[in-house]
């Protein structure tokens, strides 16, 4: 059975906890962190399984755990994810947006060969790139339209020098148009598939994103278009966003149970 570490309680971290209490695949959460104590206090009562709550992130993976999940925050990885592969452990990252640093993505990837060890990037909110990983290198052309309910883009960077007020839109309106590494500094903790996008494709700066903010939608859209000499894929994912996180659509929770679930379990694995 493998034993699990949790970074982050919030919406994702509590999902995937409950997910492993209810035993329907073999995991043992057994100890959890999140900078708020009460986040983490919070979280461990809804547990029948307790895991212990440690007193600093580092120790998670110093434990005997097998993998530590990452669901915080782009800090939380640039902080902990290093020593999380030094330690010996598998990582599972949530906020992908801190794999766009150059610097860190290499250091990290490298340290994955020195340490012989795995970082496991789940799909997130959108499908498809299993696809765009084996196009790759036939790949001309890769962009990402994601439309959201402007509650859901509430508090990024971007706004902070923007004319845009998300509380008097009318109608839809195009906040942002750039390229993934871009969109993923101004929006951290909103457009983590944009990240996922550029590192399965042809990069971040070559790929283009198109921000809409649209008061009449209840749901997190992404619209997906890659060509090349392989031929063209589209994909559209149209997403509930998480009663508990607005920013996060369900469909993330979802694969990141289904990358833990499949990581924790021997079996014949479907798909590229
Ligand atoms: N890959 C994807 O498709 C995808 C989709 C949605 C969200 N995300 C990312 O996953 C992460 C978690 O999302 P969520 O919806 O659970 O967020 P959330 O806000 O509900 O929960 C995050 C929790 O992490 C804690 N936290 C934040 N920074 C921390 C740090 N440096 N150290 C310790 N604890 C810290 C917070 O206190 C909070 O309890 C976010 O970074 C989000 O952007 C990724």
């Amino acid at each position: 059975m493998k034993k699990v570490a949790l970074l982050g309680c919030g919406a994702i971290g509590t999902q995937i906890s409950l997910a492993i209490d209810s035993e329907k695949f073999p995991a043992k959460l057994t100890h959890v962190y999140d900078g708020s104590k009460d986040a983490s206090l919070r979280l461990v009562e809804k547990l029948k399984n307790k895991p212990v709550i440690v007193e600093n992130p580092h120790l998670l993976s110093s434990n005997q755990v097998d993998i530590v999940v990452e669901a915080a925050s782009q800090d939380a990885v640039k902080d902990v994810a290093l020593s999380v592969l030094q330690n010996k452990k598998d990582l599972m990252i949530m906020s992908v947006g801190a794999l766009l640093d150059e610097s860190i993505y290499e250091i990290l990837s490298e340290a994955c060969k020195d340490f012989q060890k795995t970082i496991y990037l789940p799909s997130g909110a959108i499908a498809g790139l299993d696809g765009i990983k084996s196009v790759q290198n036939e790949l001309e052309n890769l962009s990402i339209t994601t439309r959201k309910h402007p509650r859901s883009l509430k508090g990024a960077k971007f706004f902070e020098n923007s004319d845009i007020n998300l509380d008097s839109l009318e109608s839809e309106t195009v906040v942002f148009q750039g390229n993934a590494k871009e969109a993923v500094s101004l929006f951290p903790a909103n457009i983590n598939v944009a990240a996922l996008l550029s590192l399965s494709g042809i990069g971040s700066e070559q790929t283009k994103v198109k921000i809409v903010a649209d008061p009449n939608t209840d749901k997190n859209t992404h619209h997906i278009e890659a060509s090349g000499t392989f031929g063209k894929m589209t994909f559209t994912i149209e997403n509930y966003p998480d009663s508990n996180n607005p920013k996060t659509s369900r469909l993330a929770i979802l694969s990141a149970i289904e990358t833990l679930r499949k990581y924790c379990s021997n079996e014949i694995q479907i798909g590229t």
